[in-house]
């Protein structure tokens, strides 16, 4: 059961952070569209859509994560667990963001640049890195 669990963690966590890393991106063509209302109504629709079921996908990713922590004990009383945690949340956060940053551009708001969103597009492959090497290498 800990081996099954682990894989359909891993299923969900892969189904999230593709969400965490797509979202951005629709901002960065939202930027592009300029004042094209149909694109722009399009792309919030991807978006909205995406958001959701992004948090579908964490929500079971969170729970199976969870079993694997306080039911099989994996990590249980080691640093790695608590560091990985509070990396999961500053992509969650930056996954909120990003969705309610969509919202308001689709509303009419100003959007920075292309070339500026796409480093803020970077940052989730900044967190992605060290959360993994957490995980592998374990090193507290
Ligand atoms: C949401 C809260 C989360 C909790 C409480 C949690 C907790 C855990 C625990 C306890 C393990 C078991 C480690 C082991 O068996 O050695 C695990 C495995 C793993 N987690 Fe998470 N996790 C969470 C979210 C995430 C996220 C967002 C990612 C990726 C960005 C992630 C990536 C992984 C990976 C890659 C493994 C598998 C390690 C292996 O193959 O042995 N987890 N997680």
């Amino acid at each position: 059961m800990y081996l099954w669990t682990k894989l359909f963690h891993l299923l969900f966590v892969i189904a999230w952070m593709a969400c965490v890393f797509y979202l951005p991106r629709i901002l960065v063509n939202l930027a592009e569209a300029g004042a094209d209302a149909a694109v722009r109504e399009r792309l919030g629709l991807m978006g909205r859509r995406l958001y959701r079921f992004g948090h579908v996908m964490f929500g079971i990713a969170l729970l199976l994560g969870l079993t694997l922590w306080l039911h099989f004990r994996m990590g249980v009383g080691q640093g790695w667990v608590h560091a990985k945690l509070m990396l999961v949340v500053m992509l969650l956060l930056h996954f909120v963001f990003t969705g309610r940053w969509i919202k308001r551009a689709v509303a009419g708001a100003a959007l920075p640049s292309p070339t500026a969103l796409r480093w803020f597009n970077e940052i989730p492959l900044l967190l992605a890195i060290p959360v993994l090497w957490l995980v592998y290498f374990k090193p507290f």
